[in-house]
């Protein structure tokens, strides 16, 4: 069906003025979501209404009551116990701030191209199932690679292989340690990793 001028108008309408709402993912400390809720702060357009951690995480639930930010600790819990947060929070994105766990196809459906990971290497290298963290780091130091970074991309089904969004590269002295690798890897995700979703966002508008 072909929308009319005048509806095509109201619809871009709603968009302009809808707000963009964050929730974020984790299981690890939380630096990259702590990061984010510092970046977005004071932000108009984009807010983050909550933080879903897969596993307890006292530093960041202390630091979420600090933001009067709501924090769920769904340790066991199964996707429909995160959906259901989701819609109560009215989040219209899901940010994978060092999320582990498998997203089901039945979450992602209802979430479309609307689910952001951020993934400590260079994809499609050391991605996939079992590749997170230190696992990443380790490989890349045994590789020997020249060259280590982030990669931000929509999730699909696939572990790892959604759409690429942004990438950001640093290289690596030789025999760089996983832990030297690591460091200069989480660098990037602090410095880059709330910008680019802000990039991301805004360009959709
Ligand atoms: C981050 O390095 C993130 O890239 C990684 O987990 C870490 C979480 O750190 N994510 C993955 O490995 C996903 N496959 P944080 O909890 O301090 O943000």
């Amino acid at each position: 069906m072909q929308l009319k001028a005048q509806e095509s108008y109201t619809m871009l309408n709603f968009m302009a003025e809808m707000q963009e709402q964050f929730i974020l993912f984790i299981s690890g400390g939380g630096s990259n979501a702590r990061q984010i809720i510092d970046y977005f702060k004071d932000n108009e357009r984009v807010k983050v209404v909550g933080v879903l951690s897969s596993k307890a995480n006292l530093a960041m639930e202390a630091f979420c009551a600090t933001q009067q930010l709501p924090f769920y600790d769904l340790s066991n819990k199964d996707f429909s116990a995160y959906l259901k947060i989701c819609h109560e929070l009215n989040a219209n994105w899901v940010i994978l701030a060092g999320f582990l766990k498998k997203i089901p196809v039945e979450f992602i459906s209802a979430y479309p191209n609307r689910i952001i990971n951020i993934h400590p290497s260079l994809l499609p290298s050391y991605g996939g199932a079992g590749m997170y963290g230190q696992h990443v780091h380790r490989a890349v130091s045994e590789a020997k690679e020249a060259f280590s970074g982030i990669s931000i991309h929509l999730v699909n089904e696939e572990f790892d292989k959604g759409k690429l969004l942004f990438q950001h590269a640093v290289a690596l002295a030789p025999n760089s340690t996983a832990n030297e690798v690591e460091q200069q890897v989480r660098a990037l995700e602090l410095a880059f990793f709330a910008k680019d979703l802000d990039t991301y966002v805004s360009a959709l508008k």
